[in-house]
């Protein structure tokens, strides 16, 4: 089930620590009023860690990569809520139908092989009412720059040098097509985030599951 990506995951263990300023109140934000018992997926590092609130009662955090697994387990003994990390894939989630309150995606949505089979998967453990939380870099709005992005894609350069990540997807239609209510949606550039194109725009949310 492991997903290696020895190169990726250390630079993406070095390089998420140096955009972490400009991205901490949009975990913050992502996380706020959470209760009960919650799925991360693709959780890295475990940079969202410290920021759940204490009403979290169980966050299960699935990461296929071996060395950002290892990060994780480290970073979830520092959690003020209870973290198991475990090694997992999204589209195949360790968890039973209708098991949780909450799903957290931030910034996996660009790396997962199928949108449409991860988001099936996490509504699946979702129990009805339950809420997606997204934070995703998303497709860029000028003509211009998604067509950037889509060689990018195309070539395979930018899913070459971030683990499969895509930077010219459209998440929001995915979430919705997926049968999630949209709640909430705020849309995030560069300025908000420190986060540079062709990995920005960005996108922040709650979706409830039907
Ligand atoms: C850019 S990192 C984001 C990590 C973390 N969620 C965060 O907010 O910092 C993308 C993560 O998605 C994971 N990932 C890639 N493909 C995945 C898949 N099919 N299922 C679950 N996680 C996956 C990667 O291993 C990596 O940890």
């Amino acid at each position: 089930m492991s997903r290696s990506h020895p190169l990726f995951a250390r630079f993406y263990a070095a390089t998420s620590l140096r955009l972490e300023k400009g991205l901490t109140p949009h975990r913050r934000t992502l996380l706020e009023g959470l209760s009960g018992r919650v799925i991360e997926v693709g959780a890295g590092n475990g940079l969202n860690f410290a920021h759940y609130p204490a009403a979290v009662t169980q966050v299960l955090a699935v990461e296929p990569e071996p060395h950002l697994r290892n990060l994780a387990q480290a970073a979830a003994a520092g959690s003020p809520v209870p973290v198991t990390v475990v090694d997992g894939l999204a589209d195949d989630l360790p968890a039973g139908d209708a098991s949780l309150d909450a799903a957290i995606a931030s910034l996996v949505l660009c790396s997962v092989p199928d949108q449409d089979a991860a988001l099936a998967e996490i509504r699946r453990v979702l129990r009805p009412g339950g809420q997606l939380r997204f934070f995703e870099h998303v497709r860029a709005t000028t003509p211009r720059r998604h067509r950037t992005q889509k060689t990018l894609d195309a070539l395979g350069i930018w899913p070459l040098l971030g683990g499969g990540c895509h930077c010219g997807r459209d998440t929001l239609a995915a979430i919705e097509r997926a049968g999630f209510t949209l709640d909430r949606l705020d849309e995030l550039t560069t300025t908000d985030t420190g986060m540079p194109f062709p990995a920005a725009p960005q996108i922040l949310g709650t979706a409830t599951c039907p």
